[in-house]
């Protein structure tokens, strides 16, 4: 358990946070071809390694979070990318779910697998030196959310949980909101509410040890088509009034998903977070408010991987400056 509480307490370190770089091969895919190129392994792995060598990176980056293609990987001159990590002082992590299938008896929504397997894999992935693992599931406004689909992400969170605890691997808690849907705030305050509850519930029920989990969960924003936008100040305010009344203060990190947020949007949001303390520290763990840009730079050239790595930085710094409430725009 020191081994956990010793990770968790360096990703979660003032003015840092997370890249997520965990991207299945086909989500992958579809990042590449947004630049033209074609979802082949060296794609992949030139994507990848213009984002893990990015030099200084670690001053902002405290954990990356890795697809299990990407935890193998080297660089093209023969250093794995762990160790590139290592180096710059980020832990690595890595996304062990198998991804999304539909859920029977419920109303269109969908489960999360991997459990099968789970431990001797968490074994095999800390041999390869991850130290934190990542399990995202879903819960959809519009299809309901079913009781039961709601019972099904917290339960296969609880056991992810349990399971990689007891392989050494600190576990990130995603039960992703997503923002589609034409509904208001306080809709999703509500199902926010509900879900974290049944997280925590069952957690508690698998003996997770709440001082070595680190949660990654949605803002409170209106839905995505919601006639009206929220402005930073008020999704803070019902971010962390749900936070406040579901997340115990023995929890030592929240670390946001962007989902679908733009890059400045993504940054303000946590900026309004942490205008005051809160109970635990409060950062991200973006994906695509990190990389939209650098993708763009990049366009799978060599000669644009210093611009692509610049414009990581850029946004790496805006979110760690927003991390501790001190970024404007
Ligand atoms: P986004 O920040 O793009 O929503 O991705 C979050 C995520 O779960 C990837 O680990």
């Amino acid at each position: 358990m020191a081994d956990l509480l010793m990770v968790q307490k360096s990703i979660a370190s003032p003015g840092r946070g997370i890249l997520a770089i965990d991207e299945s091969n086909a989500t992958c895919g579809k990042r590449l071809a947004s630049i033209g190129l074609e979802n082949t392994e060296v794609n992949r792995q030139a994507y990848r390694q213009l984002l893990l060598t990015t030099p200084g990176l670690g001053e902002y980056i405290s954990g990356a979070i890795l697809f299990e293609e990407t935890l193998y990987q080297s660089t093209t001159d023969g250093k794995k990318f762990v160790d590139c990590l290592r180096n710059e002082q980020i832990v690595p992590g890595i996304k062990v779910d198998k991804g999304l299938v539909p859920l029977p008896g419920s109303n269109n929504e969908s489960w999360c697998q991997g459990l099968d397997g789970l431990a001797s894999r968490s074994a095999e992935y800390y041999k390869q030196g991850a130290r934190f693992a990542k399990w995202r599931t879903v819960v959809s406004i519009p299809c309901g959310p079913s009781a039961l689909a709601v019972k099904e992400a917290a339960w296969g969170l609880a056991r992810y949980a349990a399971i990689s605890q007891d392989n050494g691997l600190v576990p990130i808690v995603e039960p992703e909101i997503l923002l589609d849907g034409d509904h208001p705030i306080e809709r999703t305050l509500e199902v926010a509410e509900k879900v974290w509850s049944e997280v925590f519930y069952y957690l508690a029920e698998n003996n997770v040890v709440f001082e070595g989990i680190l949660l990654k969960p949605s803002m409170v924003t209106p839905g995505a088509e919601h006639k009206e936008k929220a402005s930073p100040e008020t999704i803070a305010k019902y971010t962390l009034t749900m936070l406040k009344r579901r997340v115990p203060p023995a929890v030592p990190g929240i670390m946001f998903l962007s989902g679908g947020q733009s890059e400045v949007e993504a940054t303000l949001n946590l900026n309004a977070m942490n205008q005051s303390p809160n109970p635990w520290h409060v950062s991200f763990s973006y994906a695509r408010a990190l990389q939209n840009t650098v993708l763009k730079k990049w366009q799978g050239r060599p000669e644009n991987v210093e611009a692509a790595q610049k414009a990581l930085l850029v946004r790496a710094k805006a979110n760690s400056l927003a991390q501790l409430g001190k970024y404007s725009a």
